[in-house]
Formats: C-alpha cells, sequence, structure tokens
C-alpha cells in the first residue's frame, strides 16, 4: 500500500526518488509521483501506472549539486488513480505525500474552502498542504506551523512535506502509518515507509515512534519527541533482488529451506522449543488462546489452531480480524492474544490487538517485520526470520508463520505437560527435518510448469483437504486467485456434499490434498464423489489415484507436518505457473497491495 521517499543530498535527485519507489513497487499501487527542489523552486511530476511511466515523464529532468525531494506511489482510497490524484499534493508554494487515511479530511476541507482554497484533487491528502500554508501565515516559524497542522490531523499518516519557503528543509510527522530515516555517512537524509529503499544507500536507519514530528536539513535534525534512535542498518542490496530467478515470489518459494533453517535456529533444541522473546511467566496463567489475523496470516492461524489443540491441548479460537473488531468480542484475561501478520502493519489486525491489549490480555505477534506498528503494540513478538518478502503473494513468510506456529504449540505442549517427554522429542525430530523437505520439494517444479497448461480455463478450482489440509486448501486457492485471477475456492473435504458438488462437471477443477499420514482414506471418498460427477481432479498425494485425471506425487513421509510444507510449495509453483502462462505479474497483482495499511 502507499510508499514514501524522501532524500536530501548531493547525488541526483530524480533517481534517488524513482530508485526508492521502486524499491517500494511491491507494495502496490496505482499512481507514482515527485516533486523535486532546483534552485529553490519545486517542479513536481505524476504519472498514472507503472513507474515506467513516471521515469517516462521526466527523462529531459534532472538535477545537479545539493538539493532535496520527496516521492510518493499511491495506491488509491479517496478518488480514482488518476494524475491529479496522485501525490505530491500541491499548495501554492508547497508539496506534501502521505500514508494512511486523514479522517476527518472533510471537516477540514469544508474549513478551507470557506476561505476560498480550491481543491484540485479527491483525496483526503490535499487538506495537508493548505492547511500547512494557512498556518503558516500565523507562524513565522515554519516548523510551527507543520507542528500545528499535524496536530489537527485525526487518523493515520506519514508525512513529507517541502515547501519553497524554505528551501533546505524536509518536514515529517507519523503516527499509525510507517516510517523511516536513514543517512548515509556522507550526510545524505533518506526516508522511506520500509527498509528496502535504504537497504545499500543509508548506513544508519531510525524507526519513527508514533507521534514523531521534526524536520530535517543537511545540517540538522530536530524531532518531536527526542526519540529516534539510529541503529545499524543490516542487509545488501543484492538479497533484496531476485537473484536471476523470473519473479521475486519464484525466488521466495526457492529461499524457503534456507529461511525455515533461520526460523528454527536457536529455537527447536533437541528436547525443547526455546524462544528468547517469551518464558514461562509470560504463559502462566493462560488457559485458552485467540488467534487474530488476516488473509495467509489467518490461513497460517487456522492450521495452528489443530496443532495447538491436538499437541497442548490448550482451546484455541481464531477469527478474521476484520471481522473480529466489530464484533464486540468477550475477552477473558485467562487468554493470550496471538496476532500473526507477515508486515506487522495490517490496519485491522493492527485495531484487533488494539482492542486485546485495552481488555488487558497477554498479547503476541508473530511477526516479520521487526519495529513494524504490530510489534511495537504486541507485549512480546516472536520474528518468523523469512527475510523482505517482496511478492505480494505471500510464500514464504507463510511457511515461517506455520512454523512458529507448531514450535508455540510445542512451547504450550511441554509447559502445560500435554505430550510425554519422548513424544515432544519425536515431534522436534520432525520438524528439524522440514528444510531438507522443502528443498526436496522443489523438484516438483518442472512437473508444475508443464501441468499448469491444462488448468488456464475452466469455471472454478475447488481446493479440498481435511484437518491441517482444510487451510491449507484455503491458502491454495487464495494464493491461485490473488496471481491468476481465476475463480477458485478452498473447502474442507467432508463439506463438498453440502452444496459445492453441485457444482461438479468437467469444467470444474478440483485440487485434492490427499496427504497418506493424516485421513487418507476420508478424504479419498470425497474425492471419489467429485470423480464421479466427472470434475476433473488433480490429485496431490504420496499414492497414485486411479479417479485422479492428473496427479503430482510427493514423497512419503511419516509426519503430517511434512506432507504439509510439501503440499505448500506444490500449491504456490503450479499457482505461480499458471499464473505466468497467463501472462500475469505475479509479484503485483492487480487491486493488491502487500502492506495493507487500510480497514
Ligand atoms: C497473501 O498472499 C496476501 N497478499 C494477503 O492475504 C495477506 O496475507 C494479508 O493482507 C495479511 O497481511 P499481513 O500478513 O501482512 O498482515
Amino acid at each position: 500500500m502507499c510508499g514514501i521517499v524522501g532524500y536530501i543530498g548531493n547525488r541526483e535527485i530524480k533517481s534517488r526518488l524513482i530508485e526508492g519507489l521502486r524499491e517500494l513497487e511491491y507494495r502496490g499501487y496505482d499512481s507514482a509521483g515527485i516533486a523535486v527542489m532546483r534552485e529553490g523552486r519545486i517542479e513536481s511530476f505524476k504519472a498514472v501506472g507503472k513507474l515506467s511511466n513516471l521515469e517516462e515523464k521526466t527523462k529531459d529532468f534532472s538535477t545537479k549539486g545539493p538539493g532535496l525531494g520527496i516521492g510518493h506511489t499511491r495506491w488509491a482510497t479517496h478518488g480514482k488513480p488518476t494524475e491529479l490524484n496522485a501525490h505530491p499534493h500541491m499548495g501554492e508554494y508547497s508539496y506534501v505525500v502521505h500514508n494512511g487515511i486523514i479522517e476527518n479530511y472533510r471537516e477540514i476541507k469544508e474549513m478551507l474552502e470557506k476561505r476560498g482554497i480550491t481543491f484540485l484533487s479527491q483525496t483526503d491528502t490535499e487538506v495537508i498542504v493548505h492547511l500547512f500554508e494557512l498556518e503558516a501565515e500565523r507562524y513565522e516559524d515554519l516548523f510551527l506551523a507543520f507542528k500545528a497542522t499535524i496536530e489537527q490531523l485525526d487518523g493515520a499518516y506519514a508525512v513529507l512535506l517541502i515547501t519553497q519557503k524554505a528551501p533546505d528543509t524536509i518536514f515529517f510527522a507519523r503516527k499509525g502509518s510507517p516510517m523511516i530515516i536513514g543517512r548515509s555517512g556522507s550526510g545524505e537524509i533518506f526516508f522511506a515507509s520500509s527498509d528496502a529503499p535504504l537497504i545499500g544507500e543509508a548506513d544508519e536507519v531510525a524507526y519513527m515512534d508514533d507521534g514523531t514530528v521534526g524536520f530535517v536539513t543537511s545540517e540538522t535534525l530536530h524531532a518531536e519527541p527526542d526519540s529516534l534512535c539510529f541503529v545499524p542498518l543490516q542487509g545488501d542490496k543484492m538479497t533484496a533482488q531476485k537473484g536471476g530467478y523470473r519473479f521475486f515470489m519464484e525466488k521466495e518459494i526457492y529461499e524457503q529451506y534456507e529461511v525455515m533453517s533461520d526460523t528454527m535456529i536457536g529455537r527447536v533444541l533437541d528436547e525443547d522449543i526455546a524462544f528468547e522473546e517469551i518464558d514461562d511467566a509470560f504463559v502462566d496463567g493462560i488457559t485458552r488462546i485467540k488467534i487474530c489475523a488476516c488473509g495467509t496470516s489467518y490461513h497460517a492461524a487456522l492450521t495452528s489452531s489443530y496443532l495447538f489443540e491436538r499437541l497442548s491441548k490448550i482451546p484455541v479460537n481464531v477469527e478474521i480480524a476484520s471481522e473480529f473488531r466489530y464484533k464486540e468480542p468477550l475477552l477473558t484475561d485467562d487468554t493470550l492474544f496471538i496476532v500473526i501478520s507477515q508486515s506487522g502493519e495490517t490496519a485491522d489486525t493492527l485495531e484487533a490487538l488494539r482492542m486485546a491489549k485495552e481488555a488487558g490480555l497477554k498479547t503476541l505477534a508473530v511477526c516479520n517485520v521487526d519495529n513494524s506498528s504490530i510489534v511495537r503494540m504486541a507485549d512480546a513478538t516472536i520474528l518468523t526470520r523469512a527475510g523482505i518478502e517482496k511478492g505480494v503473494a505471500s510464500t514464504k513468510a507463510f511457511a515461517t508463520q506455520v512454523m512458529v506456529l507448531w514450535m508455540l504449540s510445542l512451547y504450550f505442549a511441554k509447559r502445560r505437560r500435554s505430550m510425554e517427554h519422548d513424544a515432544i522429542k519425536d515431534e522436534l525430530r520432525f520438524m528439524s527435518y522440514v528444510p531438507k523437505v522443502l528443498q526436496k520439494s522443489l523438484e516438483v517444479h518442472e512437473k508444475c510448469k508443464r501441468l499448469s497448461k491444462r488448468y488456464l480455463h475452466g469455471h472454478g478450482f475447488f481446493f479440498i483437504g481435511r484437518d491441517i489440509f482444510y487451510p491449507l486448501a484455503l491458502e491454495g486457492a487464495l494464493k491461485l486467485k490473488e496471481i491468476s485471477y481465476l475463480h477458485a475456492e478452498g473447502y474442507p473435504a467432508g463439506e463438498m456434499k453440502h452444496g459445492p458438488i453441485a457444482l461438479a462437471d468437467a469444467e470444474l477443477f478440483t485440487i485434492a490434498l490427499m496427504p497418506k499420514t493424516l485421513l487418507y482414506e476420508k478424504t479419498k471418498s470425497n474425492v471419489e464423489e467429485l470423480s464421479a460427477r466427472d470434475s476433473t481432479i488433480l490429485s496431490i498425494s504420496p499414492e497414485m489415484f486411479d479417479l485422479a485425471d492428473d496427479f503430482i506425487l510427493t514423497h512419503p513421509h511419516n509426519h503430517p507436518m511434512l506432507e504439509f510444507f510439501e503440499m505448500m510449495i506444490v500449491e504456490q509453483l503450479l499457482s505461480m505457473e499458471i499464473a505466468i502462462r497467463l501472462g500475469n505479474d505475479v509479484d503485483m497483482p492487480r487491486n493488491l497491495a502487500k502492506s495493507v495499511t487500510v480497514e
């Protein structure tokens, strides 16, 4: 969802901004723009669609010597994706970029219009720049004018503002939307919505706290409250690039066996699970668990509900965060409230977490992005350590979420004595095989590529499975629809006969998850029912199945979770190959955003 960049320094400003925005493309956007200060005057360019359109528009523009600029990729919320609605938004002599939503923009707009100010866009953002220029008439000190502006805004925002009245300054503010400030050894200043544009550019970064407001020039940095804490920036540009793969999604699928080892390191021990982030006192008095998440993270949550109840014998309830927040939930303080989020910025999940905190519950985040809003708010966080995930369709983040939750269920099992010592040891042994299983599962890629050509049409896909393979079926269907734009649904295999089987015919594709270690015969009967109605069946199983039209043979394993992770890879590769054949941009699917910071 919208991305922000800012730059002060001696290098060519336009290229710095556009390169920064390119690193944020994965968040999803439908228009982009920049504003650059050149010889005390601001020049601004905007374009609808991809960044290449903005590049085309700015091809004859460049800067020399010291300067500054701000840039933005917009994912439309208020108003259509048009040039007028794209950021930066301008006043008489100032420009602003903004992520988030200004909830009271209508009131402010009305007040400004009464004073004769004309608005060019339909956005909430435009009020910021006009309000600033109004305040600048009251305050001689432009920072005071900026602060007075920010104080009047309700909602969520990360804001950068530049003005011809202070041509060496970028004003900034953050509340509820992420923003990072970075600096290099040579005195350059960078702003960005996430680490990605800063890697290889800034030497150190500060993750702004909510409520921060300030200004920066090449000489001075002032923030209120004075809480900016700079830390060295880890990582290098190469790891953030595609590394020879066609898409980031493909690279991320292939990285899973490596990142899974990172997720487990120091945590999966021979006889126990250890989390530095929590201790026995943290889980003391907990008799139930509630988990809230969205999308793929919700599927990881649902998977874990089977594991928690089976292994730790603790009741678990899983809810979609956007539903939870308005249902007036009953919360009791013996409940551990877990939120799961790849980005750590999902607005609905963040709000669910806030509600749990307000109700006095212990809260735990399972998250991939350190210092994200969710991580900052939760009492404790277990990081999934998947590394930057750029593909909008989540793959390695999901795998590592499921792994952390599996580990957590064993952690509880040990502390609640719900499993024998030897049974825990066995489970840990199986866990340690996961990276190898993930690596071996990639062998199926060629088969998925070949099969994909048969699945480009039809009137729909049903992914079916039982037990933990039901959430995996949901995830398979979500993956396919996100990137192929084909209609797909996930269903519990045993539920098909209660309605959906009415859709069965040769043009209905059933992707059947048929693990040998869990309810094989039951699932098989359900698939037979579909086959009898002439549905086209693709079975994913270690055992050949006569009634399937196609099959992908998986390796035999003796633990359901090993089958789970192998089938997860099959689903990811199959969806990706179908989408590639359909000519889609699998990294940036239409209408979707990587970080969903609006409700
Ligand atoms: C995953 O492929 C999706 N793009 C989406 O469902 C995502 O999982 C959801 O928006 C939640 O995001 P989060 O994990 O960052 O909170």
